[in-house]
C-alpha cells in the first residue's frame, strides 16, 4: 500500500528516495512520484507503474530536501495526475498515506477561497490548506494549524519551496517514524526503507508532528507540546530479499515454509518444557488470570485465527471468539478485562488490526498480545505480550509462510495455556513437543507434491468459479484455500463447511464447478465422505487433499492427490501447503502476475 520516503541531507537525495520506495514496492502499489526542493523551486516527478520509471525519469534531478511516495489509489483512478507530491500553487508539496474523511467539505471551502484541484484525491486539499495558513507562520505551524482541520488518518511529508532545510511530517492513524542520521534526517512510513542510510529510529507516536532539519529535530504531541521520544536502534538487516532458484517470491516463500517453521519453533523446540514466558516476561503474571479469549485479525491471519480457536477450546478449554478487525472496532462490546486479546499480522501494521487492538483497550481490556512478523511494527509495540514469528520477509502479496508461522505460534499458546490450565500432563505435553519437532519435515514431504499439483493445475485454467469444502479445524483451511486462489489467480472462489453444501450451495454445483475438498482422516471424515457424494451426484469435478488410509478412489470425476498420514491437531498446516502450490500453478497458468495481484497491497495501511 502505500509508501512514504523523506531526506534532508547535505547531498543529492535523489537516490535515497528512490531507494527508498525500491525498498516499499512490496507492499503495493499503482504510480510513485517524488518532488525536491532546488533553487526555490519543487521539482517533482511523477509516473505510472514501477519505480524504475520513476528512477529513469529523475535521474538528473538534484536536490537535498524531498519527499517521496509510492500511491495505491484510494480517491481517484491510478493516473499520473493523482500521483503525489501534491502541490498546492508551486510552494508547499505533501506525500500523504490514509484518507481524509472530510476532504469533501475541505475541497468545497478551499475552492471558495480560490484553490485550483488539478487531481482527484484527498491528499491535495492538505497541500492547500497547509498553504492557505503558510503565510501566517511558520511551516510547523501551518502544518499544525492545518492537520487540526482533518478527519480521519494520515501519516504525511511535508516541504515548502522557500524553505530548502526543513520539512515537516505528521502521523495519526497511519504508521510513520524518522531515521536520524549524522547532520540528516529522514522520515519513512516503514523502517526498510531506511536501512540503506541510517539505522537509527524514533518511532513517532499518534498525533506526532515532527520539524526535521540538517542537524537536529523537534517532535510536539497532540497538544503542541514539545516532546522527546526515544532513539531506538533497528534490529532489521538491509539484505535484499533474492528470488534464487524460484520464478516467484510466493513459490519461494511456499517452499520457505519448513525452515520458517523451524526458525518459529525454535526456542521451543530445543527446550524440554513449554513456558509462558516465550509470549513477554510479562505473560508469567497475566496467563493464569485469563479466562477467554478473542482474536482479532484481516484476511489470511483472521483464518489462522480461526484454526486457533478449535485447538484453544479443545485442547485448553479456554473459550475464544475471532472477529473480523474491521467489523470488531466499530462494534460497542461488552470487555472482559479477563479475555486475552490476541492480534494476528503479518505485517503488524494492518490499520483495521491496529483500530481493533486501540478499540479493544479503549473498551476496556488489559491484556494484550500481538502474533506478528515484523518485529518493529506499531502492533507488537503496542501490546504487551508478543510473540514474533520468524517467517522472514514476506514479499508476495498473498502470505503464505507467515500464516503456517502464525498457527505454529497459535498452537503453542494453546499448549501454554493448555498446560497452566492442567489440561495436559508432562506426558501429553513431550508428544507434542516432539510432533512440533517433526512439523518442518512433515512440511518438506508434502511440498513433494508440487509436480502432481501443478498437474492438477491445468483442469482450473479455463474454469470461472471453485468451491472449496473443509470441516472442523480445516474449514478455515478451505477458506484460506479459496482465498489464496482467489486473489492471485481471479478465479472466483468460495469456501464451505462441507455440512452447509445443502443448504444452498449445492446448487451452484454442475460439471463447470471444480469441488476443492480438504479431507484429513479424522473424526469428520465419513461425514465429509457423504458431502463428497452428494457433489459428485450432482456431475462436479471433485479435487481431493486426502490423508493416507481414507479409502476416498480415485474414479471419473475424483482427482486424489495422497496426502501423507494424519498430522493430528497439525494437520492443517500441512493441508495448507498443497491449497497454497494449487493457488501458485493456476495463477501460473493464467498469467497473472503472481506475486503483485492486480488490486491489493501487502500491507494495508489504510481503511
Ligand atoms: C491474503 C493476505 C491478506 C492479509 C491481510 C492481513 O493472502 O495476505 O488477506 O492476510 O491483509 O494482513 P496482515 O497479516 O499483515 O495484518
Amino acid at each position: 500500500m502505500c509508501g512514504i520516503v523523506g531526506a534532508v541531507a547535505k547531498r543529492n537525495i535523489v537516490s535515497i528516495l528512490v531507494n527508498g520506495l525500491l525498498r516499499l514496492e512490496y507492499r503495493g502499489y499503482d504510480s510513485a512520484g517524488l518532488v525536491v526542493v532546488h533553487d526555490g523551486k519543487l521539482d517533482r516527478v511523477r509516473s505510472i507503474g514501477r519505480v524504475a520509471e520513476l528512477a529513469t525519469k529523475s535521474a538528473n534531478t538534484y536536490g537535498e530536501l524531498g519527499i517521496a511516495h509510492t500511491r495505491w489509489a484510494t480517491h481517484g483512478v491510478p493516473s499520473e495526475r493523482n500521483a503525489h507530491p501534491h502541490i498546492s500553487r508551486d510552494l508547499i508539496a505533501v506525500v500523504h498515506n490514509g484518507i481524509i474523511e472530510n476532504y469533501e467539505e475541505l475541497r468545497t471551502d478551499l475552492t471558495e477561497q480560490g484553490y485550483e484541484f488539478t487531481s482527484d484525491t484527498d491528499t491535495e486539499v492538505i497541500a492547500h490548506l497547509i498553504h492557505s495558513h503558510y503565510a501566517q507562520g511558520s511551516l510547523l505551524v501551518a502544518t499544525q494549524m492545518a492537520l487540526s482541520r482533518l478527519i480521519g488518518a494520515y501519516a504525511i511529508g511535508v516541504v515548502a519551496a522557500d524553505n530548502p532545510h526543513q520539512l515537516i511530517a505528521a502521523r495519526k492513524g497511519s504508521p510513520l517514524l524518522l531515521g536520524v542520521g549524522e547532520g540528516e534526517h529522514f522520515i519513512a512510513s516503514d523502517m526498510s526503507a531506511l536501512l540503506q542510510v541510517t539505522k537509527n529510529v524514533v518511532y513517532l507516536e499518534e498525533g506526532d508532528v515532527v520539524e526535521v532539519n540538517l542537524a537536529n529535530y523537534r517532535i510536539f504531541d497532540t497538544q503542541g507540546i514539545s516532546i522527546q521520544r526515544p532513539v531506538n536502534v533497528s534490529q532489521l538487516n538491509n539484505d535484499s530479499v533474492e528470488l534464487g532458484e524460484y520464478q516467484h517470491y510466493m513459490q519461494k516463500e511456499i517452499h520457505e515454509q519448513p525452515q520458517a517453521l523451524a526458525d518459529t519453533l525454535e526456542s521451543v523446540c530445543n527446550s524440554q518444557t513449554m513456558v509462558p514466558g516465550i509470549f513477554g516476561a510479562e505473560a508469567t503474571a497475566i496467563f493464569p488470570q485469563i479466562d477467554s479469549i478473542l482474536i482479532l485479525a484481516c484476511g489470511t491471519s483472521h483464518h489462522a485465527g480461526m484454526v486457533a480457536r478449535y485447538w484453544l477450546e479443545e485442547i485448553a478449554g479456554i473459550q475464544c471468539t475471532v472477529e473480523i478487525a474491521s467489523e470488531y472496532r466499530y462494534r460497542a462490546s461488552v470487555a472482559n478485562p479477563n479475555t486475552l486479546v490476541v492480534t494476528i499480522s503479518q505485517s503488524g501494521e494492518t490499520a483495521d488490526t491496529l483500530a481493533a487492538l486501540n478499540h479493544a483497550k479503549v473498551t476496556g481490556h488489559l491484556f494484550t498480545l500481538a502474533i506478528c512478523n515484523v518485529p518493529e511494527s506499531a502492533i507488537i509495540r503496542q501490546s504487551k505480550l508478543r510473540f514474533l514469528t520468524r517467517a522472514g520477509p514476506e514479499i508476495g502479496v498473498a502470505s503464505t509462510k507467515a500464516f503456517t508461522t502464525q498457527l505454529a505460534a497459535l498452537f503453542l499458546l494453546t499448549l501454554v495455556l493448555a498446560k497452566l490450565r492442567g489440561r495436559i500432563d508432562p506426558e501429553r505435553e513431550q508428544q507434542f513437543l516432539h510432533e512440533l519437532r517433526h512439523l518442518p519435515s512433515a512440511v518438506k514431504k508434502v511440498l513433494a507434491l508440487e509436480p502432481q499439483i501443478a498437474e492438477l493445475s491445468r483442469n482450473f485454467a479455463d474454469k470461472q468459479h471453485a468451491l472449496f469444502l473443509g470441516r472442523g479445524l480445516h474449514y478455515p483451511i478451505a477458506l484460506e484455500g479459496a482465498l489464496k486462489l482467489k486473489e492471485i489467480s481471479y478465479i472466483h472462489a468460495e469456501a464451505y463447511p462441507a455440512g452447509e453444501l445443502k443448504h444452498g450451495p449445492l446448487a451452484l454445483v454442475d460439471k463447470d464447478m471444480p469441488v476443492v475438498s480438504v479431507a484429513p482422516n479424522d473424526m469428520l471424515l465419513e461425514k465429509l465422505k457423504s458431502n463428497l457424494q452428494e457433489v459428485r451426484a450432482r456431475g462436479g469435478e471433485l479435487y481431493v487433499f486426502a490423508d493416507a488410509n481414507t479409502h476416498i478412489k480415485e474414479a471419473e470425476g475424483v482427482h486424489i492427490l495422497q496426502m501423507p498420514e494424519h498430522a493430528g491437531f497439525l494437520s492443517p498446516i500441512l493441508h495448507t501447503i498443497p491449497l497454497q502450490l494449487l493457488a501458485y500453478y493456476v495463477a501460473l497458468q493464467k498469467g497473472t502476475d503472481v506475486d503483485k495481484p492486480r488490486n491489493l497491497a501487502k500491507s494495508v495501511t489504510v481503511e
